[in-house]
């Protein structure tokens, strides 16, 4: 763009925001919401957490609280050992409670806003396309609907029926690429024929946006540790943050707990039927949310300490075990506390996944009582109903029997197999396996790809973050509709 366009763009931006009264977050807000202007604190309970009302941008955010509608502390779920069989204390961050019901809304938001604000991105003349395998272009597409601007959602046709629903309704345009879950290549082809075709169109590529990484790094990082201290004893550690990778953006949030708390591994989980990362393996899998068969530009590999392949075929029957009365009454049986049965419907299915993954990781470091393992429940049960309806369909109605059998199998029998430590050697092969998508096909270049080796890349990328919040309060001041301007920071 030239410095021209980029200034029409902008003042389009700010345009179009004043005429919707829309003010924007900052990262800082988001991560800590007791700084927003409390004219807008007051406003929220009055709104629908789904609604298309610019004020749930500041909804973006591990912050809410469903019961009231407005803010509380970290929305975080501690699973206990009666469950997870190891002393390790594993608590998950809840993303059912954001706008759209998954965390992914806040990767989009930090691929969208610091083009917006930065006259990057015309929202009057412009579309903004959101490449997902699912949950990341319902994030998107919600995003500019806030934002007042066009979406065209991307994603498999193979994704669950609840997030194409979702997507029509809110109106965004909806491109259904080959395959399944595993099927980026068809995503990234596709979002080749709209740069060839649409010269209007912006493409928000979350595999390669840092703007994704520093969403992660800068507000799931931190609510990580909130999480961890709201929990931790005297003696506690934060031994490890786990993630399974789609876009590699949340695991961001380890990179984070790495900075404030030396030791802490990161582990990265991904499918055993598509074991890309353990294996260079590739294959379909049903683990939504986790696109393969390549690794994310914005994965800082360097960083990965441990990777997990769990087994689709276990995080299914755990969905049922968790979703279906049989189930729940299995686990009541063998002490899983009444409160924590209940709530076990917020774990969707790549939740399911990080959980076995925690497992797996706290077996492997001989984690103890003190130690925390910190993982993500992306989205929840609500998401995969009908997952659920297919189940009971190919398989019948879910029994006593078959709910022992799981729970034995696939939660007390989650151990070790299918795990990897990685030397450093692992680690550099990790990221030279970029090389095939990202600069073979995606148009990356060879000193780029040598420039996401070095540590040094990764700290002057995180130090953009307060440059961030500075843009969105000027252009918040520009628009002239910031609530409350003596309240913000
Ligand atoms: C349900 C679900 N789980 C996990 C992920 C992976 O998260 P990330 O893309 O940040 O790696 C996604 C991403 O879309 C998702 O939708």
């Amino acid at each position: 763009m030239s410095d021209d366009t980029s200034k029409m763009a902008r003042e389009h931006a700010v345009q179009r925001c004043r005429e919707r009264g829309i003010v924007i977050p900052t990262i800082a807000e988001m991560r800590q919401p007791t700084t927003v202007p409390s004219a807008i604190r007051r406003k929220l309970p009055e709104v629908d957490m789904q609604a298309v009302d610019p004020v749930n941008l500041f909804r973006i955010t591990w912050h809410n609280d469903p019961a009231t509608g407005g803010f509380g502390p970290v929305n975080a779920l501690e699973i206990p050992a009666a469950l997870t069989g190891v002393r390790a204390r594993i608590v998950g961050l809840v993303g059912k409670h954001f706008p759209t019901g998954a965390h992914k809304v806040g990767a989009a938001f930090g691929c969208l806003v610091p083009r917006l604000v930065a006259g990057e991105f015309d929202p009057t003349t412009q579309k903004a396309v959101w490449p997902s395998t699912g949950n990341y272009c319902r994030g998107g597409a919600f995003d500019s609907a806030l934002l007042g601007c066009k979406a065209v959602a991307i994603l498999p046709e193979g994704m669950s029926r609840e997030r194409f629903d979702w997507l029509a309704s809110i109106g965004a345009e909806i491109i259904a690429t080959p395959g399944c879950e595993s099927n980026v290549k068809e995503i990234f082809d596709a979002c080749w024929d709209i740069r060839k075709n649409q010269p209007l169109a912006v493409i928000f590529n979350q595999f390669e946006e840092f703007g994704n990484y520093l969403w992660h790094y800068g507000v799931t990082g931190p609510a990580a540790e909130e999480a961890f201290h709201a929990l931790a004893g005297p003696r506690a550690r934060l031994a490890a943050w786990v993630g399974a990778t789609g876009s590699a953006g949340t695991l961001a949030a380890g990179d984070y707990l790495k900075d404030v708390a030396p030791g802490c591994t990161i582990t990265v989980a991904e499918a055993l039927q598509c074991p890309t990362l353990l294996a260079t393996g590739f294959g379909n899998h049903r683990i939504e949310g986790i696109g393969d068969k390549h690794v994310p530009w914005i994965h800082n590999a360097r960083n990965t300490d441990l990777v997990a392949a769990i087994d689709d075929e276990a995080t299914m029957r755990l969905l049922r075990v968790f979703n279906e009365r049989a189930g729940r009454e299995a686990l009541l049986r063998r002490g899983v506390p009444y409160d924590l049965v209940n709530q076990l419907p917020l774990l969707g299915i790549s939740s399911i996944c990080n959980l076995l993954a925690a497992i797996k990781t706290a077996r492997h470091f001989e984690l103890d009582g003190s130690d925390f393992v910190l993982t993500c429940f992306t989205d929840s049960a609500a998401l995969y109903q009908t997952r659920l309806a297919e189940l009971t369909a190919e398989r019948g109605e879910y029994t006593d029997r078959q709910a022992e059998a799981d729970i034995e199998r696939f939660l007390c029998g989650a151990t070790t197999d299918h795990l990897k430590e990685l030397t450093y050697p692992d680690r550099k092969a990790l990221h030279n396996l970029k090389y095939f998508t990202w600069v073979e096909q995606q148009g990356k270049t060879v000193k780029e790809l040598d420039a996401l080796w070095s540590p040094g890349f990764w700290r002057d990328l995180q130090a953009q973050l307060p440059g961030w919040d500075a843009a969105i309060e000027t252009f918040n001041r520009d628009t002239g509709v910031s609530a409350e301007p003596s309240e913000r920071r």
